[in-house]
């Protein structure tokens, strides 16, 4: 099998290369799978680059997410030539993942392919879909619909950001994208948002604990002062759901958005959420959350491009999805 190989240097740098090994060399597992697709998320860059906080031992094959075709199944749930989804998990961290042509994991990993969904489209949204998609029902279960007010996307060219403006913006929402990149607005007009926000312009420096209410929900794919400026400016009753730390792990913030405001604030991590909340997010994805703008906001690299895509998410350059070929 052909796979992306990430080996630590003996002066501690890391090289990426494409080897051929044996299927053999995967871990133990009860379900083996021909991988047709893998997607790149920023985690995947940070293992690629030899983040030991993602992987941490090496030689390594990363890719978080796959999808492909049951090739030998020890658990009776999934037979021979099924199409199947598996994200998050261990795989692509410290279990050899999907930049590579077979992947040998735990049957309770794997999602079946829903109907309505081909298996390249199931890697266009990858990590970074099922995420927004997670993101976005944890804030309409509480309550949270178009009519309520607008609902704010920060990181809104990444992975997760792109997924979150489309899907809101096809659910009927009136969605504020924040962005670094100027160049981006039209493109994320384009694609669902209404209004388009720089990073620096929201950014809030002043010692205020409230600022005007503008937001009934969020999704907040960076953290640091960026959320917590968000958190200042939601409505009464506002939702936020948060997943990344691209801006800083740090949340400089304090009690009075919940105190005074009311606002509630959730967690997101699609590695190791519940498998019944993620199948019935990707059957969302599936059919009526399927954003009609999915083919255009991805680019299909194989193996040999992946390396000059791993840098670009690693400076924040990446607009939208990369799906990789196997
Ligand atoms: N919890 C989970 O389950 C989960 C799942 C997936 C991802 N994540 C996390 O979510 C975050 C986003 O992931 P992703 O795959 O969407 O990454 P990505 O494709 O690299 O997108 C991140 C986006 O954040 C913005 N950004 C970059 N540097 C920034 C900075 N210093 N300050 C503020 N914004 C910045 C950029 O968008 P703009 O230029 O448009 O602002 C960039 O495109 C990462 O921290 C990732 O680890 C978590």
């Amino acid at each position: 099998m052909k796979a992306l190989w990430i080996i630590e240097n003996e002066d501690n740098t890391f090289s990426q290369n494409i080897i051929e090994k044996n299927v053999d060399e995967l871990p133990a597992g009860e379900v083996l799978i021909r991988v047709k697709y893998s997607s790149l998320n920023y985690k995947d860059a940070l293992s690629a680059s030899g983040n030991k906080g993602v992987t941490k031992k090496y030689p390594h094959t990363p890719g978080i997410d796959a999808a492909g075709i049951v090739e030998h199944s020890l658990n009776e749930q999934f037979t021979k030539g099924e199409k199947v989804i598996v994200t998050g998990f261990d795989l692509g961290m410290n279990t050899s993942g999907g930049f590579g042509e077979y992947i040998r994991v735990p049957a309770k990993w794997v999602v079946k392919l829903p109907k309505g969904l081909k298996l390249k489209e199931s890697m266009m949204f990858g990590t970074g879909g099922l995420t927004a998609a997670l993101c976005i029902d944890k804030i309409i279960s509480n309550g949270i619909t178009p009519e309520k007010g607008k609902i704010i996307v920060t990181g809104s060219t990444g992975g997760v950001g792109i997924m979150a403006v489309m899907i809101l913006a096809k659910l009927g929402f009136e969605v504020v994208a924040v962005t670094g990149k100027t160049e981006a607005k039209d493109f994320l007009l384009k694609i669902g948002a209404k209004e388009v926000i720089g990073r620096n312009d929201i950014d809030d420096k002043s010692t205020r604990p409230l600022l005007k209410g503008q937001f009934a929900g969020a999704i907040d794919t960076v953290g640091g002062n960026l959320l917590a400026t968000i958190l200042k400016s939601m409505n009464y009753g506002g939702v936020v759901s948060i997943c990344g730390l691209v801006n800083s792990p740090e949340l400089p913030t304090s009690v009075f958005p919940f105190i005074l405001r009311g606002v509630s604030m959730f967690g997101i991590d699609s590695a190791e959420c519940d498998i019944e909340w993620r199948k019935k997010m990707w059957k969302n994805l599936a059919k009526k959350w399927k954003p009609e703008q999915l083919t255009s906001v991805t680019k299909t690299v194989t193996l040999k491009g992946l390396p000059k895509e791993i840098n670009k998410i690693l400076k924040g350059g990446q607009i939208g999805r990369v799906v990789v070929r196997l």
